[in-house]
């Protein structure tokens, strides 16, 4: 699997811990303020990553491409902030506000890159042919 896949899907599943553990807390506190955050650290974190991670488990060339890791690097700080910025936020912390704004425009950056990258095209393959004689 290349390098940017195996990362991606790292991170996920640290998302779905996460998400999953403050699914439990709601449920069990009865509290459901933080939905928000629940369900944005599974659906951004744990779903999304997952798919970019497939994407580029099924496309390795692009996954090699310097603009992977720079889409990775911006989507996973967008979300990486947002969710317990918005977690404090909905906690009654209303001061969190531009950090959620702020986060939730570079997670939509990250978007946007990986748009480009699923429409760029693939180099052809360099298939060392010797020349027949
Ligand atoms: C053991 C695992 C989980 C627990 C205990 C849990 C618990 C909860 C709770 C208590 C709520 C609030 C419901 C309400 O106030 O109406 C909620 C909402 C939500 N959960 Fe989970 N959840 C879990 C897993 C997941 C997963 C894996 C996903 C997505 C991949 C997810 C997505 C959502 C969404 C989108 C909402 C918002 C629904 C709405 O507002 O209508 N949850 N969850």
């Amino acid at each position: 699997m290349p390098r940017i896949a195996n990362l991606y899907f790292r991170t996920a599943i640290v998302f779905l811990v996460l998400g999953i553990s403050i699914g439990l807390h709601m449920s069990i506190s009865g509290n459901h303020a933080v939905t928000g955050a629940h369900a944005h650290a599974n659906l951004l974190g744990w779903v999304t990553m997952a798919i970019f991670g497939g994407y580029h488990a099924l496309n390795p060339q692009k996954a090699a491409r310097r603009l992977a890791a720079i889409q990775y690097a911006v989507y996973t700080f967008g979300v990486a902030v947002l969710v317990p910025s918005l977690y404090l936020m909905l906690s009654g912390n209303a001061a969190m506000e531009p950090v959620v704004a702020i986060a939730s425009l570079i997670a939509f950056a990250g978007v946007l890159l990986f748009a480009v990258i699923i429409f760029s095209r693939e180099e052809p393959a360099t298939a060392a042919v010797s020349p027949a004689h």
